[in-house]
């Protein structure tokens, strides 16, 4: 394995994303990890991350000075070459100005790191200081108009460094060179896979668990079915699920959660039947953000009242995904704090948290679903809101109205699928604006409600632009609406982009 060791940037987890996409298992550590620890580890190789600081700040971030002892490759990356620099006798000092951006990178002599890749290539710079004087044994193997030493090396002692970032995309040769790193540097063997972070996983969760029970509040969405599965196969019985039925879940779906998980993988699935509870809460309430603070603090009772009523639960288990942590920043690992996205659970909960997805990306958590053998219906879910249908029925939640956009919304997703686009469509559902219009149907007048199909494309859900579905496709479920769920008697299709619009309607 490689292990990367975290300054602090932004960037530090796509390094070891980069290097597990090689086949090669890879994990972000605190800076402060020792070289015992390393050794213990089996790595093949050491990444120095970039970070914000600068080597001369009092409380820089520092390593075990015998890391460079224990006769591993070692990269620098950005801060991680300022302080391979500062630290075996080169000199570091502040640039006149910040280089930020693009760069043109010149190879200066044959090297191992850039092995086959162009002489001239365009890098991707961040940073204020700069190394001006290699260390003794080390010779500038790069460099680029701004930056005299953009890269330096210590072939002998398998030390390299580069002041630009390969892990970036805009590095256009970036991954080509860590590729070089690990395979041709640390000479890695290249086989690992999902199976293999299973494995290791699973013995983390064991000796972080011990005899000790786990609860998990299963929502049915990718994240928390992950989880729930991960940990199941690490304690079996040791782990107790819970999903809340809260009456805003789409057609069929509290069935397929609770068939999946009980008769599926034999897991112990407790179903909180909240859905009078939450339709109580939500009588005459039309406001959108009432009406979410109404269904997530009710969420966090149920939760709460009934968890308390289980005796020996002392781990929660949470989807957390590398990415809730970047939003919630980051500095170091030390400082990382997590961001609780499973309904938004308090955090002075009496648990200790388990957050076995912490180091991975959305795809690669789909990746992992796979490999533990959860259903693609399951894997490739679409993104559903913690207060599900509750914003999808504008204004006040009625069961009538529940009724309808659930129907409808199953139409839209089997038409959908009929037509093959589930994947290219981001997200893909039925609202019901709180309106009634004339129609006519047979010879008869109706005066009924108007349903509004929303799909959206999107990368991240940050920005989105309206799907174009195809006319036949649209018109099938117009007609399908129209005839199979009473009280609707007019369709819409919404083609706003966000922004200015945002995806769901509340
Ligand atoms: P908007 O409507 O803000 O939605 O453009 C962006 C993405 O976030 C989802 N969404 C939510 N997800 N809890 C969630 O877990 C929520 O309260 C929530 N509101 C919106 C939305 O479905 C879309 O994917």
């Amino acid at each position: 394995k490689i292990v990367v060791l975290d300054f602090g940037s932004q960037f530090n987890q796509l390094i070891t994303r980069r290097i597990r996409e090689f086949g090669v298992f890879s994990e972000l550590h605190p800076h402060t990890i020792t070289a015992e620890e390393i050794k213990e580890m089996n790595a093949v190789g050491i990444i120095f991350s970039g970070g914000p600081n600068s080597v001369y700040d009092d409380n820089a971030f520092k390593v075990d000075p015998a890391i460079f002892n224990l006769g591993l490759p070692i990269l620098g990356i950005c801060y991680g070459m300022q302080l391979i620099a500062h630290t075996q006798g080169g000199k570091v000092e502040s640039a006149a100005k910040r280089e930020y951006g693009k760069a043109e990178l010149t190879v200066a002599t044959e090297n191992k790191l850039f092995g086959n890749l162009p002489k001239e290539q365009i890098v991707w710079m961040s940073h204020g200081d700069h190394v001006t004087e290699v260390p003794t044994g080390f010779e500038v193997i790069a460099t680029s108009p701004s930056c005299h030493i953009a890269a330096m090396a210590d072939a002998s002692r398998k030390l390299y460094a580069v002041q630009f970032h390969p892990e970036v995309r805009h590095s256009v040769h970036g991954n080509d060179l860590l590729r070089n790193f690990v395979f041709n540097v640390c000479e890695a063997k290249g086989d690992w896979s999902m199976a293999n972070f299973i494995e290791i996983e699973i013995a983390k969760i064991r000796d972080q668990v011990g005899d000790k029970n786990v609860l998990c509040a299963l929502s049915g969405g990718v994240d928390s079915s992950v989880v729930a599965v991960l940990i199941h196969k690490a304690i079996g019985d040791q782990l107790t699920c819970m999903f809340v039925d809260h009456n805003l879940n789409r057609k069929g779906e509290v069935e397929q959660v609770m068939k999946t998980f009980t008769e599926g993988f034999n897991m112990k699935v407790i179903k909180i039947d909240a859905r009078e509870r939450f339709m109580n809460k939500l009588k005459g309430v039309s406001d959108p953000e009432q009406k979410r603070k109404i269904i997530g603090n009710e969420f966090i009772y149920v939760f709460d009242e009934e968890s308390s009523k289980l005796e020996n639960m002392d781990f929660l288990a949470q989807g957390t995904l590398y990415t809730d942590i970047i939003e919630s920043g980051t500095a170091t690992a030390q400082t990382i704090k997590s961001h609780h996205n499973v309904g938004g659970l308090p955090e002075d909960m009496k648990f200790e948290l388990i957050e076995p997805l912490k180091t991975l990306f959305k795809d690669e958590v789909r990746a992992l679903g796979l490999e533990l053998g959860l259903p693609e219906e399951i894997v490739w879910r679409q993104p559903f809101p913690g207060p599900g249908l509750g914003i999808r029925v504008l204004g006040e939640v009625t069961e009538e109205k529940l009724e309808i956009v659930r129907e409808a919304d199953y139409i839209l997703r089997e038409e959908i699928k009929n037509a093959g686009l589930e994947r290219d469509i981001w997200q893909y559902f039925a609202v019901l604006p709180d309106i009634r219009s004339v129609g006519v149907m047979g010879d008869a007048r109706t005066y009924d409600y108007t349903i509004g199909i929303r799909a959206v494309t999107s990368i991240d859900g940050m920005t989105s632009d309206w799907a174009r579905i195809p006319w036949e496709v649209l018109e099938k479920i117009s007609v399908r609406l129209v005839n199979e769920v009473k009280h609707i008697n007019r369709v819409v299709y919404d083609i706003t982009s966000k922004p200015p619009a945002t995806i769901e309607w509340e």
